[in-house]
């Protein structure tokens, strides 16, 4: 977004509740590097499969070339740093390992780029993993909003829907998937049951 000449790195994230715009605001970055002729890596989390393995897709279809990482070895991403490299770009950040703070860090202070997305919120409306540490470290951070499904007011939360009801508070934060199981909602029609 501020990248200068003078090779001052810093950390950019876009957050919000899916279906928000996040890939496609980051593959719009991207857009953006690739006309300025600075040169960049994508790396996606390897259990996203929804749309495709090699590419980050948006829920609008909008796509990009990505590479595949361990969500538990973040470090793999270090294999394909080369120096030419001036931006690191990594879709569904909140699923990593908190190892990639660190990690991401030092690139950001070695001068490069960094531009993460992802849920800042679980499907219980609960910090999403790495995500709070994430945020404070960001220089810059983009929080995006949808449109609940319920109300049509700004969303900015996501409802899991199991069976066609509200997700258990009990039920795993980790699990795949789109339009199948996930709603955008607002404060108000977001549900949790507790059980
Ligand atoms: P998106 O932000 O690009 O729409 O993708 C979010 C992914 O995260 C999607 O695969 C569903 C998944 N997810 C979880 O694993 N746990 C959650 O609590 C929520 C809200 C989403
Ligand atoms: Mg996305
Ligand atoms: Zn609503």
């Amino acid at each position: 977004m501020y990248y200068s000449e003078n090779k001052i790195g810093e950390i950019e994230v876009i957050c919000g509740p899916m279906f928000a715009g996040k890939t496609e605001e980051l593959i719009r970055r991207t857009r953006r590097m690739e006309y300025a002729k600075k040169k960049y890596l994508i790396f996606k989390a390897n259990i996203d499969n929804r749309y495709s393995t090699g590419e980050v897709v948006s829920h609008n279809k909008s796509k990009i070339k990505a590479i595949p990482i361990d969500i538990n070895k973040p470090e793999d991403i270090e294999k394909y740093v080369t120096d030419d490299i001036s931006a690191l770009v990594i879709d569904e950040v909140q699923f990593f390992d908190k190892s990639i703070i660190k990690l991401l860090t030092k690139y950001a202070n070695q001068g490069l780029r960094i531009i993460c997305a992802g849920l800042d919120l679980d499907f219980k409306g609960e910090p999403f993993g790495i995500m709070p540490e994430l945020l404070a470290l960001a220089e810059h951070v983009t929080k995006l909003t949808a449109i609940c499904m319920v109300c049509g007011e700004e969303a900015t939360r996501t409802q899991r829907i199991i069976d066609g009801k509200p997700a258990k508070a009990s039920s795993e934060t980790i699990m795949v998937g789109a339009k199948e199981s996930y709603e955008a909602r607002c404060r108000k029609c977001h549900e949790v049951v507790n059980d």
